[in-house]
């Protein structure tokens, strides 16, 4: 293969950003579902240490945030994430028409990748909300959690802690949601292993869509 059907996407900051967050968010998953949902009776992992990796990910993953904000600031990578609103619901709808039809039939891509496109409108869309709106928060209320001093007694009459800890769980709840469709769609392609080496290797492979 010439090097003109490969394209250099996810430079080593990008990757070893990604392998420590996919690790870090799976650990969080698995621990958070372990202590939300822990009794005498349904016990993944003992509680304890469920608690202690939970707070070890969390600050792991705040740290390695960081690389992931700044990287994309210091770097061309931020591009990627520039969204223009007109004619964004039009090109949502066409991504969405090929992934659940003209995928099937073997339709081209509406929106091929390209040294200047990485990223179709669905996952632009989804990579921007998770990392910028998502991820956050569950940084901030995670942090809040871990320094409860910080939280506002009560807010109305509910308490603060609590409120913090509905927003904290929901917001892991929907990044669970995000890495499944993640997943899905990172493994559509000629060969579902395609991307997944592509992010070990930093090549996208055009010719593998
Ligand atoms: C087992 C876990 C994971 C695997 C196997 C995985 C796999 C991949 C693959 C193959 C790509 C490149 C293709 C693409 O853009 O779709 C990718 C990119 C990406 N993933 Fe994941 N992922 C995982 C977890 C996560 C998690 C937990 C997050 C965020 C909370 C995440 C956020 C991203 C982002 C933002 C990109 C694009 C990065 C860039 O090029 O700027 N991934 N992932």
């Amino acid at each position: 293969m010439t090097s003109e059907n490969k394209i250099y996407f996810y430079p080593i900051w990008l990757r070893i950003w990604h392998g420590i967050n996919a690790l870090g968010i799976l650990i969080l998953i698995y621990t958070g579902i372990n202590m939300q949902f822990s009794s005498p009776k349904f016990e993944l992992m003992n509680f304890e240490l469920a608690v202690n990796l939970h707070n070890i990910s969390g600050i792991l993953i705040t740290l390695n945030y960081l690389l992931f904000f700044f990287g994309n600031i210091l770097t061309n990578n931020h591009k990627y994430y520039r969204l223009k609103l007109k004619g964004l619901i039009k090109r949502l709808n066409l991504q969405i028409g090929y992934y659940t039809s003209g995928l099937f039939k073997h339709e081209q891509p509406p929106f091929p990748l390209s040294q200047k496109r990485k990223f179709n409108p669905m996952q632009k869309v989804s990579y921007i909300i998770t990392m910028y709106f998502f991820v956050p928060g569950l940084i901030i209320t995670g942090l809040a959690l871990l320094f409860p001093e910080l939280i506002i007694e009560k807010v109305y009459s509910v308490s603060g802690i609590f409120m913090t800890a509905v927003f904290h769980a929901s917001l892991g709840f929907l990044v669970s949601i995000f890495l499944i469709v993640h997943l899905y769609v990172a493994s559509i392609g000629k060969h579902p292993l395609n991307n997944f080496k592509s992010m070990i290797n930093g090549y996208h492979d055009l010719n593998g869509h």
